[in-house]
């Protein structure tokens, strides 16, 4: 099965982050726990529509948008064309991380595409990946009920303890849940 996106599902999201950046991903950047200097991983980054307001609030820190595609990757490079403190892995699933490496990895609208299968993976992978202390951000859609039991039963089983949860309504795409972890 191809990872890459069609030139619609491109040009759609496009036009949702052109209509509703501000709201729907300027807002998610603007709840990260972030201090100006830590090292950040974008998991699933897409065209870097939350990496783009993310990478502004890193001045002294570092942000590392990983993709599975191709297409999304190159994309992400044009968002976020200009910034220094950015770079992009492309990475197969589950991704190959450094452990202890990031202080905050976020997924936004990214887990509820991952096969049951997969997920167990790629959230051990998330989780050997933060430092000691570090946090962990996901939002995915509420109508995906079962995969985000599982995601949150993963994560817990990866010892990251539940700190903040909140349902948001974002425009275009309705409810989603966003949960906050930290690392033991
Ligand atoms: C719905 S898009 C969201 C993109 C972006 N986070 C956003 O909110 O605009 C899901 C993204 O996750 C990526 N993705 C899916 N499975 C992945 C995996 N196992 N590893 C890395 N990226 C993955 C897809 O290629 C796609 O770009």
């Amino acid at each position: 099965m191809s990872n890459e996106p069609t030139r619609l599902e491109m040009f759609l999201t496009r036009l949702a982050f052109l209509l509703c950046g501000k709201p729907v991903y300027q807002a998610f950047a603007d709840r990260l726990p972030l201090d100006g200097g830590d090292q950040v991983l974008d998991f699933g980054c897409g065209m870097g529509t939350v990496a783009y307001y993310v990478a502004k609030k890193l001045p002294h820190g570092h942000l590392t948008c990983l993709e599975i595609s191709d297409r999304w990757l190159n994309a992400c490079r044009k968002t976020l064309r200009g910034y220094r403190n950015v770079s992009f892995l492309l990475c197969e699933s589950p991704p190959l991380l450094a452990s202890e490496s990031f202080d905050v990895a976020y997924c936004h609208f990214v887990l509820h595409d991952i096969s049951e299968s997969e997920l167990a993976r790629v959230i051990s992978a998330l989780a050997r990946a933060l430092k000691p202390g570090g946090v962990l951000v996901f939002r995915e859609p509420l109508n995906e009920a079962g995969k985000i039991s599982l995601v949150k039963r993963l994560v817990e089983q990866n010892r990251l303890i539940p700190k903040d949860s909140r349902v948001t309504d974002v425009p275009l795409m309705g409810n989603a849940l966003e949960c906050v972890y930290i690392k033991e």
